[in-house]
């Protein structure tokens, strides 16, 4: 939710402002600006709608100089407009933010009743004002910054640029994410890794409640106190590349691709076929814990929330653990029943979105030990858990639609549920390597299973004329269904539904008809022959049925369903990787005939960090 950027030294700052914008684009895209300081006048430019209009701006009136800030923005407070859109400048200060400022309608009125005036609708413009109002009072510029931050509530990572200070960039965070990049000679900041990972690999993880002071030739940090910090330089092991397109149409269906590479990265060097065990470096739980767990709790919003329903069948399967899953925005206003019996698994993806954060703290207070499942390493959720974090490698992912990150989280789900069957001795050492000897095998099924795309872009030119779509999944792949259905929403924006097959009798069936193709997932398991029975269910009424089939069509398919596309097989907890796969594609190849924008749906950003 929002992008900022920030670089200080040598070089000329608009062109690595705007290549770290474009990076950061996938968290929000209702405007974008800059504010460079040009022989020590702050000057801004900032436009309505992508990236690309800023571009254009700054086409027609270039900007020089070599100390700026940048921001992209996914709209909060105030519409999608220039006069909305970040920088904010008042007077001396300006600032882009990512986050809200909970409190800013009290801190508005009391300014504007003090004569300040107020050029947009955002919350953000308080914290230009508020330390403006400060300069003008002879604060010094530190001082006023940590000031204004002990007076605002709610969340905020902001970069400052105060006129009269023309080599010093300010950094402040509290509860959304900021790294700072530390180059030679030079000095970065972004909302997220890949933005400056062209520059420098030398991070430094911002925690809440710290500012820096980043200059050219070095970093300063300090609590909101003031009180001198002395912070880890980390080395990022990200190839650039990676977040790169490497000549797909677009990210999503390049990390539609990378998903084999992606599961493999995830379980390699984690797992021992022989002995049938698995290894998980993040994790800080004892043996003995894992031996005094009673329940599992799984939260989660969105993909990962269906990675979490996959999860649930896995884990109780193996461990004979009771797992209930939740979304991390409803757990959190109820009274849940947790306890030190309980164990929590918090998945998210960017590890920033606020709903899972606010759940989990919430869990942890009741005295749950948490173990979170997350993409970004050193992500805020990362850095949040008690008991740590299983990393799912599966790199940067771009595109907001969520892909490789789901098949990975269901591989980090399989990973854990097969660690907590070893440790607590609930299956046995054959069935372990039998497990382990599935998942090593599974990124050569991917592979074959990814060969239907071409299958998929030519029903995607038949069906995309259709308005509404219905998924059908049972057991372990309802929520491969679920996850279908979103992926068509989210970036084709038709309407879809998912159901488990067995519940189409009671309501949804009375939508069946000749203009609603019902996507119906099968595997050759214990309720193969049920779902066929749902799919007759559908025919008898005229539906057009597409089939999605794990394993060989044994020929009655083909006389139910218009189409059959077929995947491989593999055991149940793995097969829903093996279905999901066609899935992301006939929703990616759909959305791609319509001539929507795949990577950056309407409405939508990557990170969630808003409740
Ligand atoms: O980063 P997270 O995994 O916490 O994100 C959760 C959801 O916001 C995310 O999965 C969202 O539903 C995606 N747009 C799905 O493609």
């Amino acid at each position: 939710m929002c992008g900022i950027v920030g670089y200080v030294g040598p070089s000329q700052a608009c062109p690595i402002l705007i290549d770290g914008l474009k990076r950061l684009e996938y968290r929000g895209y209702d405007s974008a600006g800059i504010a460079v300081v040009n022989n020590g006048k702050v000057e801004i430019a900032r436009a309505k709608g992508k990236i690309a209009s800023l571009e254009t701006t700054l086409r027609c009136s270039p900007i020089h100089g070599t100390l700026g800030i940048g921001h992209t923005r996914w709209a909060t407070h105030g519409r999608p407009s220039e006069q909305n859109a970040h920088p904010h400048r008042a007077g001396k200060a300006t600032v882009v933010h990512n986050g809200i400022i909970e409190n800013y309608g009290a801190i508005k009125q009391t300014l504007t009743a003090s004569g300040r005036v107020f050029g947009s609708e955002t919350d953000t413009e308080v914290i230009a004002q508020l330390i403006d109002h400060l300069l003008e009072q002879g604060t010094a510029a530190e001082v006023a910054i940590r000031q204004v931050c002990r007076t605002l509530k709610g969340s905020f990572a902001t970069a400052i640029l105060i006129e009269d200070r023309p080599d010093t960039l300010y950094a402040v965070r509290k509860e959304s994410p900021l790294v700072i990049g530390i180059g030679r000679g030079e000095s970065f900041l972004a909302s997220d890794i890949p933005a400056i990972l062209n520059y420098t690999n030398r991070m430094v993880f911002m925690d809440d409640g710290e500012m820096a002071v980043l200059k050219p030739d070095g970093v300063r940090f300090t609590d909101f106190d003031g009180e001198r910090l002395t912070k880890v330089i980390k080395t990022v092991d990200i190839n650039p590349v990676m977040a790169e397109k490497g000549g797909f149409k677009h990210f999503m269906l390049k990390e539609i691709h990378e998903q084999p590479r992606a599961v493999t990265d995830t379980f390699r060097g984690r797992i021992s076929e022989e002995k049938g065990e698995v290894y998980l470096e993040g994790l800080q739980i004892t043996d003995e814990e894992i031996t005094r767990i009673r329940r599992v709790l799984i939260i989660a919003c969105g993909t990962s929330f269906h990675a979490g329903l996959v999860g649930r069948r896995i884990i109780e399967d193996l461990t004979r653990l009771p797992v209930e899953v939740d979304l991390a925005s409803e757990f959190r206003y109820r009274d849940p029943i947790v306890g030190d019996e309980t164990l929590l698994i918090s998945i998210s993806q960017s590890g920033e979105t606020a709903d899972t954060m606010a759940a989990t703290k919430e869990a942890s207070a009741r005295g749950a030990k948490v173990v979170a499942i997350s993409n970004v390493i050193e992500s805020s959720l990362a850095r949040m858990s008690s008991h740590g974090v299983i990393y799912t490698h599966a790199g940067p992912e771009i595109g907001v639609a969520s892909t490789k990150a789901f098949t990975t989280q269901i591989t980090a789900l399989y990973l854990f549920a097969l660690f907590l069957a070893w440790k607590r001795g609930s299956i046995t050492l054959d069935r372990r390597r039998e497990l382990i000897a599935d998942l090593v095998r599974l990124p050569g099924r991917m592979g074959e299973a990814l060969e239907t795309s071409a299958t998929l872009k030519r029903m995607a030119a038949v069906y995309e004329k259709y308005t509404n779509f219905l998924y059908l999944g049972r057991g372990i792949n309802t929520p491969i269904a679920y996850e279908g259905a979103l992926k068509l929403k989210e970036i084709s924006y038709i309407h879809a539904e998912a159901y488990p097959g067995g519940e189409m009798k009671h309501g949804p069936i009375a939508l069946i008809s000749d203009q609603m193709p019902v996507v119906a997932l099968l595997a050759q398991d214990a309720v193969y022959d049920k779902m066929k029975g749902n799919m007759e269910e559908v025919r008898t009424r005229g539906g057009v049925l597409l089939a999605f089939l794990a394993g060989h069509e044994d020929g009655s398919l083909s006389r139910l369903a218009r189409e059959v596309v077929r995947v491989p097989m593999s055991n149940p907890y793995l097969t829903t990787i093996l279905l999901a796969l066609p899935l992301q594609l006939l929703a990616y190849h759909i959305a791609d005939f319509k001539g929507a924008d795949v990577d950056q749906p309407r409405n939508l950003a990557k990170s969630v960090t808003v409740e």
